[in-house]
């Protein structure tokens, strides 16, 4: 990956203009697209919407999250399930009546829930957990991808991360444990592996790429790392990374996963 930001970045102009509602516009300006964040209600996701919408990079930004929750001026959002192919298509048709999309992150993910905790072993591990952790975290960005893909240009630079996990890395794999959160994060990398082969040919312009946002304190994290401090990023902290890596990703990157600081991990 290389350090060169292209020129005016994914989320920072000196341009800016906002209007009232929900939406962040900047008109007179021709190269503008759209960027899309889905998971907008969680830490990471609502840090990544709040930092793209200030830079203004982008003619309007997108929130996408299940409840379909409020974001601040000037940012507009609407409800999508991403398990639910019928609302991941329905969102799409949305986004695409705005404009060609250059960005998408999906920033959900499901680590616990009701019914749902990571498995210290393997007695532990419970088939309906299981399916749901998948469905969210592997199966969600996939439906995301074939629904946002043809609203993205062909040939100019854009971007389709999505937000993996360390712990996702077979290589790295030292601790075991997490059976389910980890098999979905690995499934996502060659999901996103394979979006990146298919569209190198179709969407040579596209970058495709998994992001590990650090370990960022939000709810998903909570039960794990209850105290700030050394090593827990704030959520702020870890999209300023984050954005910072996707400005940097050339095509040559594109199928691999990288590190908050920009350190790609291994498959
Ligand atoms: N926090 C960390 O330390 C850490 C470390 C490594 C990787 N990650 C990854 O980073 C991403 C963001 O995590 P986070 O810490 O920001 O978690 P979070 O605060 O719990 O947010 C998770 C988001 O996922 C959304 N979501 C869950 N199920 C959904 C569904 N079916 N359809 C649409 N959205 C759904 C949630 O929205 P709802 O409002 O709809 O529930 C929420 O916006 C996740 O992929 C996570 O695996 C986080």
């Amino acid at each position: 990956m290389s350090d060169a930001a292209p020129a005016g970045g994914l989320f920072s102009t000196s341009a800016r203009a906002a209007t009232a509602g929900c939406v962040m516009e900047q008109r007179g300006e021709t190269d503008m697209s759209i960027a899309v964040v889905v998971g907008a209600s969680g830490g990471v996701g609502r840090a990544l919407v709040a930092a793209l919408a200030a830079g203004g990079a982008y003619e309007t930004v997108f929130a996408l999250s299940r409840a379909g929750t409020s974001h601040p001026d000037p940012v507009r959002c609407l409800p999508v399930d991403v398990t639910d192919e019928a609302s991941v298509a329905a969102v799409a048709g949305r986004v695409g009546e705005a404009g060609p999309v250059g960005l998408v992150i999906v920033a959900s993910g499901i680590l616990h829930g009701p019914g749902i905790a990571p498995e210290k072993a393997l007695r532990t591990l419970d088939p309906a957990a299981m399916a749901t952790v998948f469905s969210v975290n592997a199966l969600g960005p996939a439906l995301v991808a074939k629904h946002v893909l043809p609203l993205m240009p062909r040939k100019e630079r854009s971007v389709f991360a999505a937000l993996s996990a360390r712990v996702g890395s077979i290589g790295d794999n030292r601790l075991g444990g997490w059976y389910a959160y980890r098999a979905s994060k690995a499934a996502l990398n060659q999901i996103l592996r394979t979006l990146a082969i298919e569209t190198a040919r179709t969407h040579p312009g596209l970058i495709v790429a998994g992001l590990h946002p650090g370990t960022v304190q939000t709810a998903l994290s909570r039960p794990f790392r209850p105290d700030p401090g050394p090593g827990l990023f704030t959520p702020e902290e870890s999209a300023t990374h984050l954005l910072r890596v996707l400005d940097g990703l050339q095509a040559g990157d594109s199928g691999r996963v990288f590190a908050w600081d920009g350190e790609p991990i291994p498959p």
